[in-house]
Protein backbone atom coordinates (compact mmCIF):
# COMPACT_ATOMS: atom_id res chain seq x y z
CA UNK A 1 0.00 0.00 0.00
CA UNK A 2 3.01 2.30 0.47
CA UNK A 3 4.42 3.72 -3.11
CA UNK A 4 8.40 3.30 -3.01
CA UNK A 5 10.37 6.48 -3.28
CA UNK A 6 13.54 7.21 -4.67
CA UNK A 7 14.66 10.75 -4.20
CA UNK A 8 18.47 11.99 -5.40
CA UNK A 9 19.92 14.30 -3.41
CA UNK A 10 21.94 16.18 -5.22
CA UNK A 11 23.65 18.85 -2.42
CA UNK A 12 25.58 21.10 -3.39
CA UNK A 13 26.98 19.74 -7.19
CA UNK A 14 25.96 21.07 -10.29
CA UNK A 15 25.71 24.47 -12.00
CA UNK A 16 22.59 24.96 -13.85
CA UNK A 17 24.02 23.90 -16.67
CA UNK A 18 25.37 20.88 -15.54
CA UNK A 19 22.12 20.55 -13.99
CA UNK A 20 20.10 20.00 -16.94
CA UNK A 21 22.44 17.51 -18.19
CA UNK A 22 22.09 15.09 -15.38
CA UNK A 23 18.34 15.84 -15.35
CA UNK A 24 18.33 14.74 -18.88
CA UNK A 25 19.96 11.77 -18.63
CA UNK A 26 17.84 10.47 -15.82
CA UNK A 27 14.62 11.44 -17.88
CA UNK A 28 16.46 8.93 -20.61
CA UNK A 29 17.36 6.60 -18.26
CA UNK A 30 13.75 6.20 -16.52
CA UNK A 31 11.13 7.89 -18.50
CA UNK A 32 8.13 7.12 -17.18
CA UNK A 33 8.23 4.63 -14.18
CA UNK A 34 5.76 2.77 -12.76
CA UNK A 35 4.55 1.97 -9.59
CA UNK A 36 7.16 4.38 -8.27
CA UNK A 37 7.92 7.33 -7.30
CA UNK A 38 11.29 9.27 -8.27
CA UNK A 39 12.54 12.94 -7.10
CA UNK A 40 15.38 14.84 -7.51
CA UNK A 41 16.42 17.30 -5.80
CA UNK A 42 19.05 19.83 -7.00
CA UNK A 43 20.27 22.87 -5.77
CA UNK A 44 18.13 25.92 -5.78
CA UNK A 45 19.61 27.56 -8.05
CA UNK A 46 18.74 24.49 -10.92
CA UNK A 47 15.43 23.70 -9.82
CA UNK A 48 14.18 26.63 -12.62
CA UNK A 49 15.82 24.77 -15.33
CA UNK A 50 15.48 21.55 -14.48
CA UNK A 51 12.18 21.99 -13.99
CA UNK A 52 11.65 22.55 -17.56
CA UNK A 53 13.58 19.02 -18.35
CA UNK A 54 11.26 16.98 -16.48
CA UNK A 55 8.16 18.70 -17.78
CA UNK A 56 5.69 16.03 -19.15
CA UNK A 57 8.09 12.88 -17.14
CA UNK A 58 7.00 11.29 -14.27
CA UNK A 59 9.44 12.26 -12.73
CA UNK A 60 9.07 14.74 -9.59
CA UNK A 61 11.09 17.91 -8.66
CA UNK A 62 12.43 18.81 -4.90
CA UNK A 63 14.37 21.28 -2.69
CA UNK A 64 16.66 20.60 -0.64
CA UNK A 65 15.76 23.48 2.15
CA UNK A 66 13.27 25.72 2.76
CA UNK A 67 12.26 28.82 5.08
CA UNK A 68 9.41 28.37 7.44
CA UNK A 69 8.15 31.92 6.99
CA UNK A 70 5.39 32.67 3.86
CA UNK A 71 7.92 35.39 2.64
CA UNK A 72 9.93 38.64 5.09
CA UNK A 73 13.22 40.30 5.33
CA UNK A 74 15.21 36.69 5.63
CA UNK A 75 17.90 37.21 3.44
CA UNK A 76 19.11 34.22 1.35
CA UNK A 77 16.51 31.97 2.15
CA UNK A 78 13.61 29.99 -0.04
CA UNK A 79 9.91 29.81 1.11
CA UNK A 80 7.28 27.22 0.36
CA UNK A 81 5.37 28.95 -2.31
CA UNK A 82 8.50 30.09 -4.32
CA UNK A 83 9.14 26.66 -4.51
CA UNK A 84 5.66 25.05 -5.21
CA UNK A 85 5.70 28.05 -8.01
CA UNK A 86 8.93 26.94 -9.62
CA UNK A 87 7.33 23.42 -9.75
CA UNK A 88 8.38 21.52 -6.92
CA UNK A 89 6.72 19.04 -5.34
CA UNK A 90 9.11 17.87 -2.69
CA UNK A 91 11.12 19.07 0.17
CA UNK A 92 14.26 18.01 1.92
CA UNK A 93 14.20 19.01 5.60
CA UNK A 94 16.56 18.65 8.72
CA UNK A 95 19.22 17.00 6.06
CA UNK A 96 21.93 16.08 8.70
CA UNK A 97 24.65 18.42 7.33
CA UNK A 98 21.77 21.18 7.83
CA UNK A 99 21.76 19.48 11.53
CA UNK A 100 25.76 19.51 11.95
CA UNK A 101 26.71 22.47 9.96
CA UNK A 102 23.87 24.66 9.70
CA UNK A 103 22.40 24.78 13.27
CA UNK A 104 19.18 23.09 12.28
CA UNK A 105 17.35 21.60 15.37
CA UNK A 106 14.07 19.87 15.84
CA UNK A 107 12.16 23.30 16.35
CA UNK A 108 13.17 24.36 13.27
CA UNK A 109 12.37 21.33 11.24
CA UNK A 110 9.00 21.02 12.61
CA UNK A 111 8.31 24.41 11.48
CA UNK A 112 9.83 23.71 8.07
CA UNK A 113 7.35 20.45 8.13
CA UNK A 114 4.75 22.52 8.94
CA UNK A 115 5.32 25.15 6.08
CA UNK A 116 6.10 22.75 3.54
CA UNK A 117 2.78 21.14 4.35
CA UNK A 118 1.00 24.39 4.40
CA UNK A 119 1.92 24.57 1.00
CA UNK A 120 1.39 21.32 -0.56
CA UNK A 121 4.89 20.56 -0.53
CA UNK A 122 6.04 16.78 0.80
CA UNK A 123 8.73 17.35 3.17
CA UNK A 124 10.83 14.66 3.49
CA UNK A 125 12.34 14.43 6.91
CA UNK A 126 15.28 13.37 7.63
CA UNK A 127 16.36 11.44 11.20
CA UNK A 128 19.49 9.86 12.31
CA UNK A 129 22.25 8.86 15.11
CA UNK A 130 25.23 9.91 14.58
CA UNK A 131 28.48 7.13 15.10
CA UNK A 132 28.95 8.23 19.05
CA UNK A 133 25.40 7.96 19.41
CA UNK A 134 25.14 4.33 18.17
CA UNK A 135 28.18 3.12 19.67
CA UNK A 136 26.67 4.32 23.01
CA UNK A 137 23.30 3.00 22.23
CA UNK A 138 21.66 5.46 22.31
CA UNK A 139 20.50 5.96 18.63
CA UNK A 140 17.33 4.73 19.24
CA UNK A 141 16.65 7.60 21.96
CA UNK A 142 17.75 10.17 19.50
CA UNK A 143 15.99 9.37 16.72
CA UNK A 144 12.90 9.10 18.69
CA UNK A 145 13.59 12.10 19.89
CA UNK A 146 13.67 13.87 16.26
CA UNK A 147 10.51 12.13 14.82
CA UNK A 148 8.87 13.69 18.22
CA UNK A 149 10.38 17.09 17.66
CA UNK A 150 9.62 17.09 13.63
CA UNK A 151 6.08 16.03 14.41
CA UNK A 152 5.20 17.96 16.91
CA UNK A 153 1.34 19.45 16.79
CA UNK A 154 1.04 17.91 13.28
CA UNK A 155 -2.58 16.73 12.62
CA UNK A 156 -2.68 12.48 11.50
CA UNK A 157 -3.73 13.77 8.21
CA UNK A 158 -0.35 15.65 7.63
CA UNK A 159 1.72 13.17 8.85
CA UNK A 160 -0.07 10.55 6.09
CA UNK A 161 0.83 13.57 3.38
CA UNK A 162 4.65 13.47 4.37
CA UNK A 163 7.98 11.62 4.06
CA UNK A 164 10.60 10.16 6.80
CA UNK A 165 14.25 9.24 6.01
CA UNK A 166 16.21 7.50 8.05
CA UNK A 167 19.63 8.42 7.93
CA UNK A 168 22.38 7.32 10.37
CA UNK A 169 25.17 10.46 10.36
CA UNK A 170 27.89 7.63 10.01
CA UNK A 171 26.50 5.98 6.73
CA UNK A 172 26.65 9.10 4.73
CA UNK A 173 28.53 9.72 1.97
CA UNK A 174 30.85 7.23 4.20
CA UNK A 175 30.53 3.77 1.86
CA UNK A 176 29.99 2.25 5.32
CA UNK A 177 25.74 1.18 5.12
CA UNK A 178 23.52 0.48 7.67
CA UNK A 179 22.87 -3.34 6.99
CA UNK A 180 19.46 -4.38 6.02
CA UNK A 181 18.81 -5.45 9.55
CA UNK A 182 19.44 -2.05 11.25
CA UNK A 183 17.80 -0.05 8.83
CA UNK A 184 14.64 -2.31 9.19
CA UNK A 185 15.08 -2.14 12.97
CA UNK A 186 14.98 1.47 13.35
CA UNK A 187 12.42 1.89 10.39
CA UNK A 188 10.04 -0.21 12.73
CA UNK A 189 10.83 1.86 15.47
CA UNK A 190 10.47 5.14 14.05
CA UNK A 191 7.06 3.47 12.40
CA UNK A 192 6.04 2.24 16.37
CA UNK A 193 6.66 5.85 17.56
CA UNK A 194 4.18 7.49 14.70
CA UNK A 195 1.97 4.98 15.66
CA UNK A 196 2.03 6.02 19.27
CA UNK A 197 1.77 9.58 18.60
CA UNK A 198 -0.76 9.27 15.77
CA UNK A 199 -2.77 5.62 15.61
CA UNK A 200 -0.98 2.55 13.72
CA UNK A 201 -3.38 3.50 11.02
CA UNK A 202 -1.61 6.61 10.57
CA UNK A 203 1.73 4.76 10.97
CA UNK A 204 0.90 1.96 8.16
CA UNK A 205 0.26 4.51 5.31
CA UNK A 206 3.72 6.75 6.51
CA UNK A 207 7.03 6.03 3.72
CA UNK A 208 10.28 5.53 5.74
CA UNK A 209 13.08 6.06 3.21
CA UNK A 210 16.79 4.87 4.03
CA UNK A 211 19.58 7.07 3.20
CA UNK A 212 23.06 6.87 3.57
CA UNK A 213 25.57 5.04 0.51
CA UNK A 214 22.64 3.73 -1.09
CA UNK A 215 24.68 2.15 -4.01
CA UNK A 216 23.14 0.08 -6.99
CA UNK A 217 25.13 -2.86 -5.24
CA UNK A 218 23.35 -2.87 -2.14
CA UNK A 219 19.92 -1.24 -3.30
CA UNK A 220 18.06 -4.41 -3.63
CA UNK A 221 19.01 -6.42 -0.37
CA UNK A 222 17.79 -2.78 1.78
CA UNK A 223 14.62 -2.48 -0.74
CA UNK A 224 13.45 -5.44 -0.05
CA UNK A 225 12.93 -5.20 3.38
CA UNK A 226 8.97 -4.56 3.83
CA UNK A 227 9.93 -1.76 6.51
CA UNK A 228 12.12 0.01 4.30
CA UNK A 229 9.86 2.09 1.28
CA UNK A 230 12.73 3.74 -0.54
CA UNK A 231 15.88 5.62 -0.58
CA UNK A 232 17.39 9.14 -0.39
CA UNK A 233 20.13 8.87 -2.29
CA UNK A 234 23.35 11.22 -2.30
CA UNK A 235 26.45 10.24 -4.18
CA UNK A 236 24.97 7.55 -6.38
CA UNK A 237 22.44 10.24 -8.00
CA UNK A 238 24.92 12.61 -9.15
CA UNK A 239 25.22 9.69 -12.42
CA UNK A 240 22.49 8.80 -14.20
CA UNK A 241 23.14 5.08 -14.47
CA UNK A 242 23.53 4.41 -11.20
CA UNK A 243 20.47 6.64 -9.94
CA UNK A 244 18.38 4.54 -12.77
CA UNK A 245 19.64 1.22 -11.57
CA UNK A 246 18.68 1.83 -8.04
CA UNK A 247 14.95 2.97 -9.12
CA UNK A 248 15.02 -0.36 -10.88
CA UNK A 249 16.16 -2.20 -7.79
CA UNK A 250 13.24 -0.84 -6.01
CA UNK A 251 10.92 -1.72 -8.73
CA UNK A 252 11.82 -5.08 -9.07
P1 LIG B 1 25.02 9.42 0.35
O1 LIG B 1 24.10 10.62 0.89
O2 LIG B 1 24.13 8.53 -0.47
O3 LIG B 1 26.08 10.09 -0.48
O4 LIG B 1 25.56 8.72 1.54
C1 LIG B 1 22.79 10.40 1.35
C2 LIG B 1 22.20 11.69 1.84
O5 LIG B 1 22.93 12.48 2.45
O6 LIG B 1 21.00 11.96 1.65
Amino acid sequence: MRIPLIAGNWKMYKTPSEAVVLAEEVVKELANPDGIDVVICPPFTALAAVAQVLWGSRIGLGAQDLHWAKEGPYTGEVSAEMLRDLGCRYVIVGHSERRQYFGETDENVNKKSLAALGSGLTPIICVGETLSERETGRAYHVVEAQVKGALSGLAPGQVRALTLAYEPVWAIGTGRTATPEQAEEMHAHVRKTIAGLFGADVARGVRILYGGSVKPENAGELLQRSEIDGALVGGASLQADSFALIVKAAMS
